[in-house]
C-alpha cells in the first residue's frame, strides 16, 4: 500500500521519464495532470496528495506563517514524500532514475526540498513560483541535476530576493539551474508551461 493518495498513469514507452506532480496549497492529486500532459506528453505522471490539511486544504508540510516553514515537519514530509517515490518505482517499475517534479507554489517548496533533502530522488524538477524551502548545512551534492524555476516578477507571495536566494542555493550545491522570470504574480501564465516545456525538451533525460 502505498502512503500517499495519488494519481499515476505509466508512461507510454517503457523507461519513458514519470512527472512527479506536486501541487500548491489547495489542490489535490488531480490537479496538475492536464499540465504533466501538456509540458510532455507520454511521459508517466505520479501525482501525489499533499498529507497537511490547513483549514481543510492540502499541503505538502505545516507552515507557521505565510512564508514561515516549519523545519521539523518539513524535513519529516520530505522524508515520507522520497520514501513514496521509492515505494512507487517499484510497484509501477518507472525508472527511478528518469523522475522530474513539476511542483507549483507549496508543491514547487516540497519539490526544493526533495532536491536539497534527498538528493538522488529526482531526476531534475521544475520549480514554478518556488521559494527557499530549508537551507541545509551542510548543502547536499546534487552536479548538474537540471532545475528550472520559473518565478513571477510582482509575485506578492515570492520577492524577487527569494527567488535569487534560492537560485544560488541551488547553484552551490552544484545543480544546473535555469531562472526563468514570468511577468505575473503568483497565478501560472502561458509563458511559464511555454518555458518549460521547451526546457524539458532539452533535457537528455526526458528524450
Ligand atoms: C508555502 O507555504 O509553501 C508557500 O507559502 C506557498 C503557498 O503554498 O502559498
Amino acid at each position: 500500500m502505498l502512503s500517499f493518495t495519488h494519481h499515476y498513469q505509466p508512461p507510454s514507452a517503457p523507461g519513458a521519464p514519470t512527472l512527479l506532480m506536486l501541487h500548491g496549497t489547495g489542490g489535490d492529486e488531480h490537479d496538475l495532470a492536464p499540465l504533466a500532459a501538456e509540458l510532455l506528453p507520454g511521459a508517466g505522471v505520479l501525482s501525489p496528495r499533499g498529507k497537511v490539511l490547513e483549514h481543510g486544504m492540502p499541503r505538502f508540510f505545516r507552515r507557521l506563517a505565510e512564508g514561515v516553514f516549519d523545519l521539523d515537519d518539513l524535513r519529516q514530509r520530505t522524508a515520507e514524500l522520497a520514501e513514496f517515490v521509492r515505494e512507487a518505482g517499484e510497484q509501477y517499475t518507472f525508472d527511478p532514475s528518469r523522475v522530474v517534479a513539476v511542483g507549483f507554489s507549496n508543491g514547487a517548496n516540497i519539490a526544493g526540498s526533495l532536491l536539497l533533502l534527498a538528493p538522488g530522488v529526482l531526476g531534475g524538477a521544475v520549480l514554478l513560483r518556488a521559494m527557499v524551502p530549508i537551507v541545509p548545512d551542510p548543502l547536499p551534492a546534487i552536479p548538474g541535476t537540471p532545475v528550472f524555476v520559473s518565478n513571477g516578477r510582482v509575485d506578492p507571495l515570492v520577492p524577487a530576493a527569494e527567488t535569487e536566494r534560492l537560485v544560488a542555493l541551488l547553484h552551490a550545491a552544484g545543480a544546473d539551474v535555469t531562472l526563468q522570470w514570468q511577468s505575473a504574480g503568483h497565478q501560472l501564465v502561458p509563458g511559464d508551461i511555454a518555458k518549460a516545456r521547451a526546457w524539458l525538451q532539452t533535457l537528455a533525460l526526458t528524450s
